[in-house]
């Protein structure tokens, strides 16, 4: 179920805990974003209803505080009532919120505090979220433009807007109002956290990936980030929209795809490579089977054609794990056409660039680098991970015949993402692999009032050597494509 919707029909609107709203993380960001994210500002702010102690006129001043104390209070006491139930994973969700809803209205009624109808409404509710759903960053989750929530500490909490960081002044009240949002999340997925295993990598119900880390090993208290699920997929054509690639580029990259080419999606963390490698994945052909394979399953393909295999942590006595590399090496067992990799960061790298190098070509992954010319180096070391022991030159060669293509993607100072290199690996010159790049950002061009910059990949002119395989294959491509008006190209 979805995670925002998890509490939503116990959710009144109103009762969300609001606040002067977010504010932009210092001076950052300049761009288009910034002045869209200023209307969604006004938006949200209009929207957020005014918290708990600022509401209705008599709640406010030494009533405020009364409150906010109430508030504390009851928590207090519906957590002892509720024990353990609430992180119980074996207690459906619907049983588990009738439940609460019922253990607070006693709680409340023994409380006896004088309540108007709308205060108690929103005391209710903001304890609901607090305790089942999560607390100050549930309107967060429940806002479709924010995709990222990233809790530094308890009172440090940023988000991702149109691509954009800020800093909200959302807050949890300390570090274990934080804690218990964290072990819910992490204990209805069936993990735990604690000081034995203070950090946990998982998956939601709905597809949103969280990452939790605790002390010792979270010097500043506990820290919890989330990458909400995307509910419709970027296709590519949103990614042209956006400017992250040119129509050009994307003839390019399906094209690419269909001759069963290698492809390496690289990038930093958080720019865009699995929704890239996404895209691509949708250009694979409906008849081709397709094995995918990730650490938390986070690619939607449209074709029916698809086993989606996901790596397992080992459990707390530190058995049953079951790594990339392992499904790697299961899938060439499967029959695989084709097989994805959401991202090498192992030894897994050796397998994947063997099974490209015997017979599964049109592989695609994922791999964190800097840079086209940086990713093949990250390739290498990956291999060593391996423990194989190879010679550094057999490594480059592997690299050097397995992969045919890099997509570098960036995410520039504006918040845009762009794809800044498609990039063609030629193979070997004496101890070096060649580079050719076929497009490049074209950073040029400026930016415009905003700092958005103005710029689009362009290509260098260059055709790659693999565009022979187009025309063996049959598969058409324009020779716009590769800049037969070169205006502004470079040679
Ligand atoms: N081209 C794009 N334009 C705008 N937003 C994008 C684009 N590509 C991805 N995003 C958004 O950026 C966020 C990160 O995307 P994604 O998960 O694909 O990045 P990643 O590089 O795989 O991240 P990680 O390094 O954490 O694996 C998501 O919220 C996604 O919706
Ligand atoms: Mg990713």
């Amino acid at each position: 179920m979805n995670l925002s919707r998890r509490l939503g029909y116990l959710h009144n609107e109103d009762g969300q805990a609001g606040g002067p709203d977010i504010a932009p993380q210092d001076g950052k960001k300049v761009s288009a974003a910034s002045t869209l994210s200023q209307i969604q500002e006004a938006k949200a702010a209009e929207a957020a209803s005014t918290p708990l102690t600022t509401e209705d006129g008599a709640a406010n001043g030494q009533s405020s505080g009364a409150l906010s104390d109430l508030k504390e209070r009851v928590s207090q006491l519906l957590y002892e009532r509720l024990g353990n139930r609430v992180s119980d994973s074996s207690i459906n969700e619907e049983e588990l919120h009738q439940f609460v809803k019922d253990e607070l209205k006693i709680v409340v009624d023994e409380e006896q505090v004088p309540l108007t109808p709308s205060e108690r409404q929103r005391l209710i509710s903001e304890i609901i979220d607090d305790v089942l759903g999560h607390g100050p960053i549930q309107r967060f989750l429940d806002d479709p433009e924010i995709t990222e929530v990233m809790v530094n500490r308890h009172d440090s909490i940023y988000v991702e807007r149109y691509g954009t960081i800020y800093k909200t002044d959302a807050r949890f009240s300390d570090d274990d109002a934080l804690r218990k949002v964290i072990e819910r999340i992490v204990s209805r997925v069936g993990r735990r956290i604690d000081e034995s295993s203070p950090l946990v990598d998982a998956r939601l119900a709905d597809g949103s990936r969280v990452n939790a880390i605790i002390p010792p090993l979270a010097v500043n208290g506990p820290s919890l980030t989330i990458r909400k699920f995307a509910r419709e997929a970027l296709t590519v054509n949103k990614l042209i929209e956006f400017g992250s690639l040119s129509p050009e580029m994307a003839e390019l990259l399906r094209a690419c795809v269909l001759a069963r080419m290698n492809i390496i999606v690289s990038g930093g963390t958080g720019t865009g490579k699995t929704t890239l490698l996404n895209v691509l994945s949708s250009f694979i052909p409906a008849a081709d089977r397709i094995v995918t394979i990730e650490d938390a399953v986070e690619l939607q393909l449209q074709q029916e054609h698809v086993v989606r295999l996901e790596s397992r942590p080992a459990n707390i006595e530190g058995r049953g794990e079951v790594t990339i590399r392992d499904l790697v090496r299961n899938s060439l067992r499967m029959r695989p056409d084709r097989i994805v990799v959401g991202e090498v960061r192992g030894g897994e790298s050796l397998d994947m660039l063997q099974a490209m190098n015997t017979g599964h070509d049109g592989s695609i992954s994922t791999v964190h680098a800097n840079s086209p010319r940086d990713a093949v180096a990250r390739l290498e070391t990956l291999v060593l991970m391996a423990g194989m022991d190879l010679p550094l030159r057999a490594i480059r060669e592997q690299v050097a015949s397995a992969v045919n293509l890099i997509v570098h993607i960036t995410r520039l100072r504006d918040g845009t993402r762009r794809v800044t290199h498609i990039t063609e690996v030629q193979g070997m010159e004496g101890d070096i692999v060649t580079l050719q790049d076929a497009f490049v950002f074209d950073y040029s061009a400026g930016v415009d009032a905003n700092g958005r910059f103005l710029g689009k990949p362009i290509p260098t002119g260059v055709r790659p050597r693999f565009t022979d395989r187009f025309a063996e294959l049959g598969i058409p491509i324009s020779p716009a494509v590769f800049g037969a008006h070169m205006a502004g190209g470079r040679r």
